[in-house]
């Protein structure tokens, strides 16, 4: 059987090497396409900020490096320019350094013909299509960044668009003496996107076509750059106990599974934390009213808001108001919406949508919004604050994930009072305990089978609880209470870029032989 998470970590912890690496701090390096403050697409974000914050809080020395997008207009210093092959085209990007933040170093990748585009990945003809050549070159500067300006300890790499820093360190640069004991810790935010590309980007992107082979980063005739990191990374993790379950089976591992069972004794699910300073409804700058578990006056002024955000009528203010924040996905589970909105819809609640991505999802607000006027209504696009809103002034939160790596909305939604109700899917089956109206213990509402009907029925068991403000105030108060800072999650990975420094030096020890 294969295993997993903490097993894995503890066993890690059990077998002490024979020579001691030092617990003290360590230079850590995180090689990430997207990172708040500067750019976003979706929770990968949010770790960026959270996790090198909270590691530089436990003493480490953190550096991050991200690519310089449109509008990362920051004042920075250049520190090198790098020449870049990539088949037979010679780029020149630059790394600059930006303002440092809460003592976490910033660096950027600067080439404005591939990265001072209006969006990150793709417009809305689809992902561009010179991504493979994008994010090469991308980590190939990482490589040279260590080599020339900052040579850490660790390289954490995140998703496949970083996933050939571990690639081009074991295969193209396996006799570099600078980085030959560079450990590369890799995680896993979502294995449905994966970096695939034709055969014929092998040849364009500069890499050898030994690496296209079952054992390398072929996959059904196609590159896959994600595998590549789950092969040549010294550890794996992912963002939730579960999800590291769940992608060893057929069913969630997006037909990698096989190669994460190859890697099982190497993953290590650590869930994300959250930034409490940003999101709690103490301390949130951006909603109409603070407010706590001690006294939740102000969440109600914060739903009036919120329903004349929508422009929905004030009448709503003593229904049950269910919110929505969330790429519109395939992913996020709103086919199930679709199946049983007009049942859902009988029941005495609103609804608030903010999001956008695939029309068709776009397409079923819309229509609930235009058929249900006084009490559906949706922000198609990317809004911060009004993301900030909603979980304050909702009621409930939704989210019926098909999976869900971690997921950060209901963990912000439990602090707010914000009652989560999702399905038992990784991330979201961590974090929310099914409320148990005997016991008056539980934080959310949770259904296992993926289906509408199922869906349903768990909102109507909401509704329900809802009814009874004694109960929904158990419910509240339990959700509130919980933390899931980054300390913790923190401290995990510090035991786990240890083993993997341990780990590649007895590796690179081997191979010099
Ligand atoms: P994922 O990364 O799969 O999109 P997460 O729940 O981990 O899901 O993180 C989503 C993050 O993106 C959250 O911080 C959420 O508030 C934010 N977000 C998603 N869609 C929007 C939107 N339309 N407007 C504002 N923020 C959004
Ligand atoms: C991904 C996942 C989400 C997770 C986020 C941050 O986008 O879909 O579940 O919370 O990454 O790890």
């Amino acid at each position: 059987m294969a295993r997993t998470d903490h097993r894995v970590l503890d066993e890690v912890l059990a077998h002490s090497l024979p020579f001691f690496v030092q617990a003290i701090s360590m230079k850590i390096l995180f090689v990430s396409s997207e990172g708040l403050p500067y750019s976003k697409t979706g929770g990968l974000a949010d770790v960026i900020e959270g996790l090198p914050r909270a590691l530089r809080e436990l003493g480490h020395e953190v550096a991050v490096l991200l690519p310089r997008y449109h509008g990362n207009k920051i004042t920075s210093t250049l520190v090198s320019s790098v020449t870049v092959a990539l088949g037979d085209q010679l780029r020149f990007p630059a790394i600059a350094e930006g303002p440092s933040n809460q003592g976490v170093r910033y660096f950027f990748v600067s080439d404005p013909e591939y990265f001072d585009r209006p969006q990150l990945y793709g417009d809305k003809d689809g992902d561009y299509p010179d991504n493979a050549e994008r994010f090469t070159e991308f980590c190939r500067v990482a490589i040279e960044f260590t080599k020339r300006i900052w040579l850490p300890d660790i390289i954490h790499c995140h998703d496949w668009q970083t996933a050939l820093v571990p690639v081009l360190l074991r295969t193209q640069h396996a006799r570099d003496p600078a980085t030959r004991s560079l450990p590369v810790v890799f995680t896993i935010h979502n294995l449905g996107y994966q970096g695939l590309f034709p055969r014929a980007t092998l040849r364009k992107i500069g890499l050898p076509e030994s690496l296209f082979a079952v054992e390398g980063i072929e996959f059904y005739g196609k590159l896959n750059f994600l595998k590549g990191g789950l092969i040549f990374a010294d550890y794996l993790t992912t963002v939730s106990r579960r999800y590291a379950r769940e992608i060893l089976t057929s069913e969630y591992g997006a037909g990698l599974e096989g190669v994460i069972r190859g890697r099982a004794d190497r993953l290590v699910g650590i869930l994300n934390g959250v930034d409490y300073a940003t999101w709690s409804p103490e301390a949130d700058g951006l909603i109409a009213q603070n407010y706590s578990v001690h006294n939740l006056a102000g969440k109600r002024v914060c739903k009036k808001d919120l329903l004349a955000a929508f422009a929905l009528p004030a009448e709503n203010l003593d229904r049950p108001l269910v919110g929505i924040v969330s790429r519109f996905a395939d992913q996020k589970g709103f086919d199930l919406i679709a199946e049983v909105a007009g049942d859902l819809l009988q029941e005495d609640l609103a609804i608030v949508a903010l999001g956008t991505g695939q029309p068709e999802y776009e397409k079923l607000f819309k229509a609930l919004a235009e058929k249900y006027p006084q009490r559906v209504a949706v922000k198609i696009g990317y809004d911060n604050a009004l993301a900030h809103k909603i979980e304050a002034g909702a009621d409930m939160f939704l989210m019926p994930s098909r999976y869900e790596p971690c997921g950060l909305n209901q963990i912000y939604s439990l602090r707010y009072g914000t009652v989560p109700i999702v399905r038992a899917t990784g991330g979201l089956d961590d974090t929310v305990q099914n409320f148990a109206p005997r016991t008056q213990q539980g934080t959310g509402f949770k259904f296992e089978a993926y289906e509408g009907r199922v869906l349903l029925g768990c909102v109507r068991a909401a509704l329900k609880i809802f009814r009874d403000a004694k109960a929904w105030r158990a419910v509240q108060a339990n959700a509130m209470g919980k933390e899931y800072s980054w300390k913790v999650s923190a401290a995990a990975y510090v035991t786990l870029y240890e083993a993997a420094r341990r780990s590649r030096v007895l590796q690179a020890a081997g191979s010099s032989k």
